[in-house]
C-alpha cells in the first residue's frame, strides 16, 4: 500500500464529545447538552458534561499527537463557546481555541477545524434551529468571527459535520438532538445547512482562510435484490444520505427522488460556491429493501449478515470506500476537487488489562481499509489525507460512553489515557516515512 508524497495523516474529534467543561469558559448551553440530560434519550442518560475533559487536558492531548507523528489534527469549534446566545462574542472562548490552536502549531501539526459538529447553542435551536432560515445568517457571522480570529494558522477549513446526519437523525427520526421526530418534513433543514455551508464558506473565504471543504458522510448504497421496487427504494435512500449535500454544494443541484425539497436558485449559487477540497466520511455501506408495509419510509434499512461487524453492529467492509470513492468520482467528475477522508474507524469491545489494550480488530480495520484509500488512488482519486476517527475514547452521542473508538483509552472514572495496541501500530506505521 502506497501513499502520494505530502500525504497528510491525521486524527478526528469533536466538541461536545471530548471537552466536557460544559459551563467553563462562559459557555453556553447546546442542543447536546438538553438532549442529553433528558430521560431516555442517551445509554444511561450519559452526556458530555465531563466528557475526556479535554478543555483542561488538551496539552497531554497534543502530546500525543505528537507521539504519533501525525501531520494534523480535526477538531471542532464548540458554538456556544465562542457565542454562548448564538450571537454575542465571548473573548474566553475564543482563547481556549486560541491556545489550543497555538499548541498544534508549536509541535508542527496542522489543525483542519471544524465549525459545527452538531452543538447547536440553545438559543437558537429554541428560535426553531435548523428549521429557521435565520440560522444560516447567524453561522455565517459566526464563521466571520472565527476567520478573523484563526484564518492565520487554521490550515483547513469544514464548515459542517456530516448534516445528513442533522437532519436524518436529529430532526427526522429523533435519536440525536434536537430529538425532532418529522421524517420527510425535516427536509427544510437540510436546505438550511446547505445555505449555511454557502454562506460560511464565502465568509471564511473572506476572511483569509485559504483551504475550505466538507465532512460529508457517505455510504455505498446496495439494493437488496433487483426488484424494481427495490431499486426504486434504493434510489431514494441514496438521494437522501448521498446526494441531499453533496448535489447541491459540488453541482448547484438538487437531487431527484426528493420531491419534498426546493432550494431556490439564488440559493443554489450561494450553496455552489467552489471547494478547495471534498471531505468524506465513511463508515460502512447501506442496505436497501423496498419499504415493509406501514413503513411511513420509502425505504427499508437491511442487515448485510456476511460481513463482520463492530460493536455498533456496522458492517466491516473495508471495499466500501474504494468503491464510494470511485462512484464519488464517477458521479462529480471534474466538479470534485482533491478529497480527504475527513473520518473513517471503529468501535470494537476491548479491556483494560495490565495497562493495555489489544485491539487487533481495530488495527485489522484500519489497515483494510488503507489497502482499499490506495486501491482509489491507484484507480485515480485524488486523494490527499485521511483521519482516524478517532484520538480518544469518548461521549458516542446517543451510545453514551459505551462504544470506544480511540487510539487511547480512556478511564473515565480517573481520566487516565492508555495507549492502545493500534496507537503504537499507527505511530510505527508513521515513523517508516522518515
Ligand atoms: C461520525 C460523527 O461525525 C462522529 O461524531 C461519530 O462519533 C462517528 N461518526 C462515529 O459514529
Amino acid at each position: 500500500m502506497t501513499f502520494p508524497d505530502g500525504f497528510v495523516w491525521g486524527v478526528a474529534t469533536s466538541a461536545y464529545q471530548i471537552e466536557g467543561a460544559v459551563t467553563a469558559g462562559g459557555r453556553g448551553p447546546s442542543t447536546w447538552d438538553t438532549f442529553s440530560a433528558t430521560a431516555g434519550k442517551t445509554r444511561s442518560g450519559e452526556t458530555g458534561e465531563v466528557a475526556c475533559d479535554h478543555y483542561h487536558r488538551y496539552p497531554e492531548d497534543i502530546a500525543l499527537m505528537r507521539e504519533l507523528g501525525l501531520d494534523s489534527y480535526r477538531f471542532s469549534f464548540a458554538w456556544p463557546r465562542i457565542q454562548p446566545d448564538g450571537r454575542t462574542l465571548s473573548r474566553e472562548g475564543l482563547g481556549f481555541y486560541d491556545r489550543l490552536i497555538d499548541t498544534l502549531c508549536d509541535h508542527g501539526i496542522a489543525p483542519m477545524a471544524t465549525l459545527y459538529h452538531w452543538d447547536t447553542p440553545q438559543v437558537l435551536e429554541d428560535e426553531g434551529g435548523w428549521l429557521n432560515r435565520d440560522i444560516a445568517a447567524r453561522f455565517a457571522d459566526y464563521a466571520a468571527v472565527l476567520a478573523e480570529a484563526f484564518a492565520d494558522r487554521v490550515a483547513m477549513w469544514v464548515p459542517l459535520n456530516e448534516p445528513a446526519m442533522i437532519t436524518l437523525l436529529g430532526y427526522g427520526m429523533g435519536q440525536h438532538a434536537p430529538g425532532q421526530t418529522l421524517l420527510f418534513d425535516a427536509l427544510p433543514t437540510a436546505h438550511h445547512q446547505l445555505l449555511a455551508h454557502g454562506l460560511a464558506v464565502r465568509a471564511l473565504r473572506a476572511g483569509g482562510a485559504n483551504s475550505i471543504g466538507t465532512a460529508n458522510n457517505h455510504t455505498p448504497v446496495w439494493a437488496a435484490d433487483d426488484r424494481p421496487e427495490t431499486l426504486a427504494a434504493a434510489a431514494a435512500y441514496d438521494a437522501l444520505h448521498n446526494g441531499l449535500f453533496a448535489d447541491p454544494i459540488l453541482l448547484g443541484t438538487v437531487p431527484e427522488h426528493l420531491p419534498g425539497l426546493e432550494i431556490p436558485a439564488e440559493d443554489l449559487r450561494i450553496i455552489n460556491e467552489p471547494l478547495d477540497f471534498y471531505g468524506v466520511n465513511y463508515y460502512n455501506p447501506t442496505r436497501i429493501g423496498a419499504p415493509s408495509p406501514g413503513n411511513p419510509l420509502p425505504f427499508d434499512l437491511g442487515e448485510i449478515p456476511e460481513h463482520p461487524a463492530t460493536l455498533m453492529g456496522s458492517p466491516i467492509v473495508p471495499d466500501g470506500l474504494r468503491e464510494l470513492l470511485v462512484q464519488l468520482r464517477k458521479r462529480y467528475g471534474t466538479a470534485l476537487p482533491p478529497v480527504y477522508i475527513t473520518e473513517n474507524g471503529a468501535s470494537f469491545a476491548e479491556d483494560l488489562v495490565d495497562g493495555q489494550v489489544h485491539d487487533q480488530p481495530r488495527i485489522d480495520f484500519l489497515t483494510g481499509h488503507l489497502d482499499a484509500l490506495s486501491q482509489a488512488i491507484e484507480a485515480g482519486v485524488d486523494v490527499r489525507g485521511y483521519y482516524v476517527w478517532s484520538l480518544l475514547d469518548n461521549f458516542e452521542w446517543a451510545e453514551g460512553y459505551g462504544q470506544p473508538f480511540g487510539l487511547v483509552h480512556v478511564d473515565f472514572a480517573t481520566q487516565q489515557r492508555t495507549r492502545k495496541d493500534s496507537f503504537h501500530w499507527l505511530r510505527e506505521q508513521l515513523g517508516k516515512r522518515g
